[in-house]
């Protein structure tokens, strides 16, 4: 069986999650079904990434131990996930001591290989990115200087650091970048990477700080606490119990890693690529293990206003959203409606429209318009017969090709383009409906019947496309078309209602009013 490992930033036990957050782990979860469906056996992880300064400060605020503050935010975290019918093998938490000791070995490992010196960090860091900087990557203000993509203050840092020797890898990661084309997406980013950083010659990386308490604390010299990005891109091997000491001891290592045949896929948000397409590579290849298939990273959401920020009091609450909608409806606006690596605008009219016009309209009334037809004409199921009527011969076909198309493109990660497949042929299964006229056959019940059962063996491919994102509602539909479920290998089976009579009615949702 092959295996498929797909994975999600592990977010900052920080604050609460928003709408950006909950998109990333959507799009996540949607590859997590689509393999599921294609027959891999898959691992999708989630998590929280809960040390270094920010979150210090933030548990003083709360006048907690850090300890304690990060447990009530990783308590939310998992009820997001819930609320929202997103289910995940792993919760990563980096406070976890197995975490933690396996990290510490790594660097101890990377000590001992000479990839690490020590050395004193003269610069700049933003807490809130979590992020060093130069002083020429900053952009300055009023004396101050500032994160040019994030606009949070810098402090200036001065401290006895551990440096991880990046440039030594420059030369081998420029290689990579150029023979592997399926690494690093999107490609804008992947240029980005390319111009701005890698080919520049890259920078030693300062991978402890001192004076910072809360965190994993290296073993050789503890008034060092591991930088927290090393700590955080770690947690995607530990979490499979890697072990540098025993690199071949894990089972869920070697099978959801290392094995050749292994799919491996980060997604995340376009502002942390630096630390997914450079940094971690490079850690890996240190590690001497396998790089992951695919680095994915995705853009923003922002809203009619702009980007989302607590000064401009627009940060969209995903606890606002499902008051309001079915939680389906959310993730199917995420993954359907935008290219993976744009800017996305969440519009909440326009949210209502493709609601109302993808599922409500083309799917939903297709339903129970085909369902309605059989309970009025037929008490026995409807048997699937070749006919030489062209209509019927067509609408076969569109059927069958919507089915390459949906998973070339998924397979492709354009999951935009899927989905825009499924929706065009439930406007050709419409439109097949306008053509042939149904409720005009009701003397002919052959030719009806032959109709009939071509649309629900329509129906039956739209659901199962549909069923990556919306797997509740459509276990609503399989109960009312007597079927288990939707697999992608029955699609082209046309014969599969032949003894089974579907139930009569059924509402998919109610039209959203404006
Ligand atoms: N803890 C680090 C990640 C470590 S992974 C080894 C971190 N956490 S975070 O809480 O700041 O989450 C960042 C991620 O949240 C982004 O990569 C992205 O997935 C998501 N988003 C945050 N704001 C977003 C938008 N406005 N739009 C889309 N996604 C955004 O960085």
């Amino acid at each position: 069986m092959k295996k498929f490992y797909i994975t999600t930033p592990i977010y900052y036990a920080s604050g609460n999650l928003h709408i950006g957050h909950l998109y990333t782990t959507t799009i996540a979860w949607a590859f997590k079904n689509y393999k599921k469906l294609m027959g891999y056996d898959v691992r999708f992880l989630t998590g929280s990434d809960e040390h270094g300064q920010k979150i210090e400060q933030k548990a003083k605020e709360h006048n907690l131990e850090p300890q304690v503050f990060v447990d009530s935010v990783v308590d939310k975290f998992k009820q997001m996930w819930l609320d929202f019918d997103i289910d995940y093998d792993f919760f990563s938490r980096t406070s976890n001591p197995k975490h933690k000791k396996l990290v510490q070995e790594i660097f101890s490992h990377f000590l001992k290989q000479g990839y690490i010196y020590k050395g004193n960090y003269e610069g700049w860091y933003s807490i809130q990115d979590e992020e060093f900087l130069t002083e020429t990557q900053a952009v300055k203000k009023d004396g101050k200087l500032y994160h040019p993509s994030s606009n949070h203050e810098l402090t200036k840092v001065s401290e006895e650091s551990y440096f991880f020797k990046m440039n030594d890898f420059s030369d081998w990661l420029k290689d990579y970048i150029k023979n592997n084309h399926n690494f690093l997406f999107p490609k804008k980013i992947e240029n980005e990477m390319l111009f701005n950083f890698i080919n520049k010659g890259l920078e030693d990386l300062s991978i402890t700080r001192t004076n910072i308490n809360w965190g994993i604390k290296i073993n050789e010299d503890t008034k060092h606490t591991l930088y927290v990005w090393l700590d955080a891109l770690c947690n995607y091997i530990t979490m499979l119990d890697f072990d540098i000491n025993n690199p071949t001891s894990s089972e869920l290592f070697n099978d959801f890693w290392n094995d050749e045949n292994t799919e491996v896929v980060h997604i995340l948000g376009k502002e942390i690529s630096r630390f997914h397409m450079i940094y971690w590579p490079i850690f890996l290849k240190a590690l001497n293990i396998k790089q992951p298939t695919r680095i994915q990273s995705h853009g923003w959401i922002i809203t009619p206003e702009g980007k989302m920020s607590k000064s401009k009091g627009n940060i969209i609450d995903p606890y606002n959203l499902i008051s309001k909608y079915h939680p389906e409806m959310i993730k199917y606006f995420f993954v359907s409606q935008f290219p993976l690596g744009d800017d996305l605008v969440f519009d909440e009219n326009r949210f209502i429209d493709v609601i109302n016009s993808d599922l409500v309209n083309n799917f939903g009334n297709l339903v129970s318009r085909v369902l309605k037809m059989i309970l009025q004409n037929f008490k026995k199921s409807l048997k699937y017969q070749k006919t030489t009527d062209t209509n019927n011969q067509e609408i076969e076909l569109e059927i069958k090709k919507s089915m390459q198309l949906f998973t070339n493109y998924f397979n492709d990660f354009k999951v935009d383009l899927a989905f825009n497949v499924a929706i065009e042929l439930g406007n050709k299964l419409n439109k097949y409906i306008d053509i042939t006229k149904p409720w005009t056959l009701t003397n002919e019940l052959d030719k009806l019947e032959q109709i009939l059962v071509r649309l629900l063996n329509g129906i039956y491919a739209f659901a199962c496309y549909l069923q990556i994102l919306l797997p509740n509602k459509i276990k609503e539909v399989a109960k009312v078309l007597k079927i288990n479920n939707f697999t992608f290998s029955e699609i082209q089976n046309f014969n599969k209602f032949d003894n089974l009579l579907p139930e009569g009615q059924y509402l998919f949702f109610n039209r959203i009013k404006k």
